[in-house]
C-alpha cells in the first residue's frame, strides 16, 4: 500500500513518505540554502518528525506532503502535497513544495503543485486551496502564481509568527 503512487505528472511520481526516506529528505530540509526562508535548516531528528507528521496526516486527513520522484531515473526530487493547516483559527488546505537544489529551475514544483491542486479539488472538501509564502521567497511566489494562485491575505504564521502571504486558488 505504502509504495503505491498517489499522482503522476509528465515528469514526476508522487507517493506517500516512508520512514526510510529520512536521508534523502534530510539532504533537502537540512540544506541551509534550501531553507533560507525558514527559521533554520531542519535537524535529522526534525526531518524524521516531519515524515511521521505526514504519515499521521495521510491517516487522519487523507493527504499530506508527498515525496516526488523523477520518473525517468527514480531519483528523489523533493516534495509537494496538500496538508490541512489551521490558519487564523480555520482549517485550510495548504499546498507545500520543496525541490532538491540541483533540480531547481526546471518547473518541477509548479508541475507537481498543479497536479496536487487538481487532486485536492477532486478528493477533498475544499472551496479553495492556499499556499503560505513569505513575501521574500520570490521563487516560491512564482510557483504559486504559475498554478493560478493570487494573494488574498497576509497572516502571521509559523513558530516565529513571521508575515506570510496567503496565496489562493478557488475551485
Ligand atoms: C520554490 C521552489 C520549490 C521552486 O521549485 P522549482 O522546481 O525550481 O520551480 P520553477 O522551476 O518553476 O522556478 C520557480 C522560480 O524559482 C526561481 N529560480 C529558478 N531557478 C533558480 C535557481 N537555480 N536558483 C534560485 N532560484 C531559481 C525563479 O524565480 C523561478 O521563477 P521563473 O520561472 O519565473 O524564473 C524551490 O526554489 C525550492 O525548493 N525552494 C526552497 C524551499 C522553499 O522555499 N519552499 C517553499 C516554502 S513556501
Amino acid at each position: 500500500m505504502e509504495r503505491e503512487f498517489v499522482l503522476e505528472t509528465e515528469r514526476l511520481r508522487l507517493r506517500r513518505y516512508r520512514r526510510d526516506d529520512v536521508d534523502e529528505l534530510d539532504a533537502i530540509l537540512g540544506d541551509p540554502e534550501t531553507m533560507r526562508y525558514y527559521p533554520e535548516p531542519y535537524s535529522r531528528a526534525r526531518v524524521l518528525e516531519w515524515i511521521e507528521d505526514n504519515i499521521r496526516r495521510y491517516r487522519e486527513d487523507g493527504s499530506g506532503l508527498w515525496a516526488m520522484e523523477l520518473k525517468e531515473t527514480g531519483a528523489f526530487a523533493g516534495n509537494c502535497g496538500p496538508a490541512v493547516r489551521v490558519v487564523q483559527g480555520t482549517p485550510q488546505i495548504e499546498l507545500g513544495w520543496h525541490v532538491a537544489r540541483p533540480l531547481w529551475g526546471q518547473g518541477l514544483a509548479p508541475e507537481a503543485a498543479a497536479a496536487c491542486r487538481d487532486w485536492a479539488f477532486e478528493h477533498l472538501d475544499a472551496e479553495r486551496v492556499i499556499a503560505l509564502v513569505r513575501p521574500e521567497n520570490l521563487p516560491s511566489r512564482r510557483v504559486a502564481e504559475k498554478i493560478g494562485m493570487t494573494v488574498e491575505d497576509e497572516v502571521l504564521y509559523g513558530q516565529m509568527s513571521w508575515v506570510h502571504l496567503v496565496y489562493a486558488v478557488h475551485r
